[in-house]
């Protein structure tokens, strides 16, 4: 059964949300249905697209991602990452997250920022477009903040996350991704809130939880930060197999006659 909006809001407080990013057809049938949100991130643009953040994907490539996870989940609700430049101007945001619903089948659209999004926000839910938020640790403020800065270290950053997260919730956004923020002010902005949390690196008490999925599977390893739990060993179980392939290739091993017409 395909998992909408209404049914992910009522989770809230009852049952904790569970989401993955996927960027393909394949991975995106593997998820489908077991967990209940499947977001087509940016983060791609590292962990595939091999760059050092996410700021040159595209709305060309995110289309393009967002096409084939639709492809493979029929389930699982799916977000799609509005990328960096996209949603600058109203104009733009708007004519963009309408790309998104008119291209292909996602259910909502994401967008990075806080209080100040709050107008675009009511704008694009205005054309009939369910957006979700994102706050805290922004990547697609990165480089203009100077690396990924952990936030709500002080009653200050506390203040200021609770009203952005106040403000998006006013402005029509139907759930909200917390990443790298304190656990106790993230438990504070969740409990403030009538729409879900989703958490990354932000504690326990968010409604949900999501990890990209080649960090939680190990594939991806350049770099493990710490909120990451890993339940695979993926690529030395790739590498494994991709040597015994190789050793059987050289020995004369395979293929067999069995394998062979
Ligand atoms: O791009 C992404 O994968 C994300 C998650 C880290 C939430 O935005």
């Amino acid at each position: 059964m395909k998992t909408t909006i209404h049914a992910l809001q009522s989770k809230k407080g009852v049952e904790k949300i569970t989401a993955i990013t996927a960027y393909d057809a394949l991975f995106a049938s593997l998820f489908d249905a077991q967990v209940d949100v499947i977001l087509v991130g940016d983060s791609l643009n590292m962990s595939f697209g091999g760059k050092e953040d996410t700021l040159s994907a595209t709305m060309d490539v995110m289309i393009y991602h967002t096409k084939a996870v639709c492809a493979g989940a029929k389930e699982s609700f799916i977000i799609a990452d509005m990328p960096f430049g996209s949603y600058q101007t109203p104009k733009m945001a708007i004519k963009n997250a309408l790309k998104f619903y008119q291209q292909t089948p996602a259910d909502a659209i994401k967008l990075e920022g806080g209080k100040e999004r709050s107008k675009l926000i009511k704008m694009i839910v205005n054309e009939g477009v369910a957006v979700i938020g994102h706050i805290g640790l922004m990547p697609q403020f990165a480089r203009s903040e100077g690396g990924y800065k952990i936030k709500g270290r002080n009653e200050k950053e506390m203040l200021k996350l609770t009203e952005d997260a106040l403000a998006l919730q006013d402005a029509g956004a139907c759930m909200l991704v917390l990443e790298g923020i304190t656990a106790k002010v993230a438990q504070h902005i969740t409990q403030q809130l009538n729409i879900p949390t989703i958490g990354i690196g932000s504690g326990e008490k968010c409604d949900g939880q999501i990890l990209v999925w080649s960090d939680m599977m190990g594939f991806f390893q350049r770099f493990k930060p710490k909120f990451v739990r890993q339940y695979l060993d993926g690529a030395n179980l790739i590498q494994t197999a991709l040597q015994r392939y190789v050793a059987d290739v050289k020995s004369g091993n395979f293929p067999s006659l069995e394998e062979s017409y």
